[in-house]
């Protein structure tokens, strides 16, 4: 049986040190700011943007929360984002997506000034983690967690290990596996045209499912042993628990995975939490900078 893998303490264990060094800046006058701005309605966007908010404030950062109607127009978006890039009270930015169709995403996200792009996203932090200029890069927080959780099983060196991430999104995919090369793990990016995916997953040594589909990686396409990060987090129908309720449900179908993993992370209490905890890191890490400090490590 696989060790299942407790993100929930081990993001707690983040916050906690992230909290200390926040308290430690605020006895100097600088108290961490992060923003966090959503477009419209969507429950489940609301719903992970409170979390943030919330979290932000656990941690004793000054958090702001701006929500816009959904119909909001693109000027009026980057207008607030370019005063939230002025402000000097917030070190951190980060524009909660999807945004609703008539706003360009990446015009958005690309107006956010790259020293407060806590996500990660801007091309001149894509590009800093691409060409392995990991030390200066904000890197997007699924990522940057999952790889944290990978660390704990393999340490920093991940040679001669074969990595094999599913799917290929600018927010897990691609930033995953350019830090799991980062770590020299060989790596191939698997998505949906990809033929004999069952084939490709076996060879896995660590697997990183984010495609957005329930239970699709089954236990019997992985390597005995293998590390699986679920990043994928479903709805779906669960009738077992009476008509009309739903329950939580990952890419790889837990049960069966676990009898044949090394390590396995549960959703949800798995990579969901180490996302707010790396938001959390990564806004702390924007305030020493602003400060002309090195980031200590979390
Ligand atoms: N929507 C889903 N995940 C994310 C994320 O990590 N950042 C932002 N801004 N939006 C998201």
């Amino acid at each position: 049986m696989a060790e299942i893998i407790d993100g929930r303490k081990i993001a707690e264990q983040i916050v906690a040190g992230v909290t200390r060094l926040a308290g430690e800046l605020a006895a100097d006058g600088i108290v961490p700011g992060l923003a966090v701005v959503i477009v419209g309605e969507d429950p489940a966007s609301q719903v992970y943007v409170a979390s943030k908010s919330r979290k932000a404030k656990e941690c004793g950062f000054h958090s702001v929360q701006h929500s816009l109607p959904a119909n909001t127009k693109q000027e009026e978006l980057v207008a607030l984002v370019e005063g939230l890039n002025r402000d000097p009270s917030i070190h951190g930015i980060l524009v909660q997506l999807p945004l609703p169709d008539h706003i360009d995403a990446d015009s958005v996200v690309q107006s956010i000034a790259p020293e407060k792009d806590v996500d990660g996203f801007h091309y001149l932090n894509v590009g800093r983690l691409v060409t392995g200029a990991t030390g200066s890069a904000f890197v997007p927080c699924t990522p940057a967690g999952a790889m944290l959780l990978i660390e704990r099983i393999h340490g920093k060196d991940l040679s001669g290990l074969s990595a094999v991430v599913i799917g290929r999104s600018n927010i897990v995919g691609k930033p995953m596996a350019n830090l799991l090369l980062a770590a020299n793990a060989t790596v191939t990016i698997a998505h949906s045209r990809t033929a004999d995916l069952a084939a490709v997953v076996r060879q896995a040594d660590i697997l990183v499912a984010a495609v957005g589909r329930a239970e699709m990686v089954k236990g019997s396409w992985l390597k005995p042993g293998a590390t699986v990060i679920d990043v994928g987090i479903n709805r779906i129908p669960a009738p077992e628990k009476g008509e009309g309720k739903t329950r939580l449900a990952g890419d790889v179908a837990f049960a069966e995975a676990e009898a044949v993993a090394g390590a396995i992370t549960p959703v949800p209490g798995g990579v969901g939490p180490m996302t707010i905890a790396m938001l959390m890191s990564n806004t702390l890490a924007a305030a020493y900078r602003a400060a002309g400090r090195e980031p200590p490590a979390v």
